[in-house]
């Protein structure tokens, strides 16, 4: 089996409960930092793209030219359905079929945590930015969701805290992230990402830590108590 195997398996999961408006996070967060983002952005690709959402949103801004491009069939063909006006092609982001400088945006949401050589696809990612050109990028926040952190209530010290898991230790893993559903999750550390960044002349211009939003909370009450730690992180970088 392939690390690609689990996303074709499970587009389903992904396409059904993150796109289209079905998740709180992506309605009152990440769709509108990609608007705000992509203001006046004419070439935008979109890495790891899944079945488009973020495409469509930027063809529906405006684009001239919007690409997707994912590895996972069963993501593209969902895309490709949806329509909307991207083109789209199959591949990953550590090899993206695409000429130099040619995108003056482009967008990796929830994707390099998925990826074994985050070196090699951000090298990808400032290989085809235009100077000047912008990065949006999303994680699962990588300091605060390190794996085993969480909310802790200990009844006996009568202490609530958010448990912070190994740190600086890279971590591969398939992790259960709803009943039946592994996927393959990537921990490393947040400088790992940073300095990758600069070290490929994107410069940071921006940087949210947006707390759970009202929707999410709803839905998993258990977080409620957590509400000042992020999930979600957004970069935003700039091409030198
Ligand atoms: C959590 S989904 C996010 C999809 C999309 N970016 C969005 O925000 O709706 C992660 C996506 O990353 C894709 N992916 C997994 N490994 C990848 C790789 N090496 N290169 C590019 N994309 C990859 C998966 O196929 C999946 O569609």
């Amino acid at each position: 089996m392939s690390d690609l195997d689990p996303w074709e398996q499970h587009a389903g999961w992904w396409q059904e409960g993150f796109t289209e408006g079905a998740d709180p996070e992506y309605e009152e967060q990440i769709v509108p930092l990609v608007r705000h983002g992509l203001a006046g952005a004419c070439r935008v690709l979109d890495v790891g793209t899944g079945e488009g959402q973020l495409a469509r949103l930027a063809q529906r801004l405006g684009a001239d030219a919007v690409v997707g491009v994912d590895p996972t069939t069963a993501q593209l063909r969902a895309a490709g359905e949806r329509g909307g006006g991207p083109a789209y092609a199959r591949a990953v982001a550590t090899a993206l079929p695409v000429r130099d400088a040619w995108f003056d945006a482009v967008i990796v949401c929830l994707v390099l945590e998925h990826v074994d050589d985050h070196v090699a696809a951000i090298a990808e990612i400032s290989r085809v930015l235009q100077p000047g050109g912008r990065l949006l990028l999303f994680l699962n926040h990588p300091l605060l969701q390190a794996p085993g952190s969480g909310w802790i209530d200990d009844h006996i010290l009568e202490e609530q805290y958010w448990r912070i898991g190994p740190y600086l230790v890279e971590d591969h893993s398939m992790e259960e992230v709803a009943p039946g559903v592994v996927l393959p999750f990537i921990h490393r550390p947040l400088s790992g990402y940073v300095n990758t960044l600069i070290d490929y002349g994107l410069v940071i211009e921006r940087m949210e830590e947006p707390a759970p939003p009202a929707g999410f909370v709803a839905r998993a009450p258990e977080y409620e108590a957590a509400a000042t730690i992020p999930r979600l992180l957004y970069l935003r970088a700039r091409r030198t």
